[in-house]
């Protein structure tokens, strides 16, 4: 008898959080590597959210409190939705949970059923297939072609809807690409949905703030009230605040769901850590300011990475509107043959290609359900970008056919 559970073999360990501990592993060993794996910013929490938190501690928040966030927070949540979003929520439609990952796994286990599908546009969060089926569900992968820049279209997902369908999962800005939704793309999903009662929303607007070039962001349950009742509109404060580390997420929707969602959590983690829920009522109340700062820096960075990997025979890379990833193509790559006599066969013998022959650490599309593409985080300094995108032109350079 097998120690470790059958469900455990559905699933497989995050693969960008494994190429983040391959570069740290190789750095640790001396070599001079290069991290372009990373899902967080390099900015630091902003010093009043640390001040809340020490604030919190000395003034004895360090108990437990309910189980899905303290009423504080919750106005706080709801108070951002209706400021940013225009969005009514009230505080019992609102669930806080350890970071973002918590609130869509918490809302997957509390719905899915065996055989109960969820649509995942491609590419995709990794760890999006892999909570699916934890949760026991199946994940149906749509392809979303690089010439509409990575986004689901209505007729694909009109056509991906089946009677067994119970969620999609929107994600914009999305991660590994970056492309977001205008509020006319989103239009023509909800229509879609509109007509399929049996199937719910889930948005994961965790990239939000990460938005470029005036572009305005939009969620499903603003662009189309009537699926309100349907949708879970998810985001958190880990990569606009800079809190990856604090671990808070948040998600708002129909008080059964949420209920449920809570249920689940009762019997796992309990509240999310009072500390960082306090922090968290500072980030959302707190001046916002920072945020433009960042983006400024995020958008020269972006542009700074496209154009030095369309320098690059063999890539070929889109702007995306938000988040800090761009998904560039390596097609042109694919059947040519390394200096040390290797053939590229695939989008993981280049990234492998790029790590050994360069030190430059980037994850390969298949992980993320679209081939053959790379995902490039320009969350880290210009400098290692600038270096970076040398090395990558240099290995691309060395490629012979
Ligand atoms: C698209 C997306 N959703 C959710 C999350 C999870 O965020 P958190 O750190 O709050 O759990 C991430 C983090 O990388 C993400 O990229």
């Amino acid at each position: 008898m097998s120690l470790i559970a059958e469900r455990l073999s559905r699933i497989k360990p995050s693969p960008t959080i494994a190429v983040s501990q391959k570069a740290r592993e190789l750095k640790a060993a001396g070599q001079d590597v290069i991290g372009l794996g990373a899902g967080e910013p390099d900015f630091d929490t902003p010093d009043n959210i640390k001040a809340a938190a020490i604030a919190a501690i000395q003034d004895g928040q360090t108990k437990y409190t309910a189980v899905d966030g303290t009423a504080e927070l919750k106005a706080a949540i709801c108070a951002k939705f209706k400021r940013e979003n225009g969005l009514d929520y009230a505080p019992e439609q609102v669930s806080v949970g350890t970071g973002g990952k918590q609130v869509l796994y918490n809302a997957l286990m509390a719905t899915l059923d065996p055989g109960d599908e969820v649509i995942i546009p491609a590419p995709y969060w990794v760890s999006y297939p892999d909570m699916v089926l934890l949760a026991g569900g199946e994940p149906v992968f749509v392809p979303c072609a690089q010439n509409n820049n990575f986004k689901l279209t209505a007729e694909d997902l009109e056509a991906a809807i089946t009677p067994k369908s119970k969620w999609l999962i929107l994600n914009s800005p999305s991660n590994p690409t970056g492309s977001a939704y205008t509020q006319d793309e989103l239009k023509a999903l909800t229509e879609v949905l509109l007509r399929h009662e049996q199937v719910w929303v889930l948005t994961d607007d965790m990239y939000e703030h990460l938005v470029y070039d005036d572009f305005r962001f939009t969620t499903a349950a603003q662009v189309e009230p009537g699926l309100k009742d349907r949708t879970l509109t998810m985001n958190g404060v880990s990569k606009a605040y800079c809190m990856t580390g604090w671990r808070i997420g948040y998600g708002a929707g129909p008080v059964q769901l949420i209920k449920a969602m809570s249920k689940v959590q009762s019997q796992s983690t309990s509240n999310p850590s009072s500390i960082s829920q306090a922090a968290a009522v500072e980030a959302l109340n707190g001046p916002q300011d920072f945020i433009a700062a960042h983006n400024e820096v995020f958008k020269a960075r972006r542009d700074l990475v496209v154009e030095g990997l369309n320098r690059c025979p063999g890539l070929h890379c889109h702007t995306p509107e938000g988040a800090f990833y761009v998904y560039p193509s390596c097609a042109g790559t694919i059947g040519k043959k390394t200096p040390s006599g290797q053939t590229i066969g695939s989008d993981g013998d280049f990234v492998t290609y790029l790590l050994e022959a360069e030190g430059v650490a980037a994850v390969q599309g298949e992980a993320f359900g679209l081939s053959p593409y790379f995902r490039v985080s320009y969350a880290t300094s210009t400098e290692a970008l600038e270096e970076a995108c040398t090395r990558i032109k240099r290995a691309c350079e060395a490629l012979t056919e």
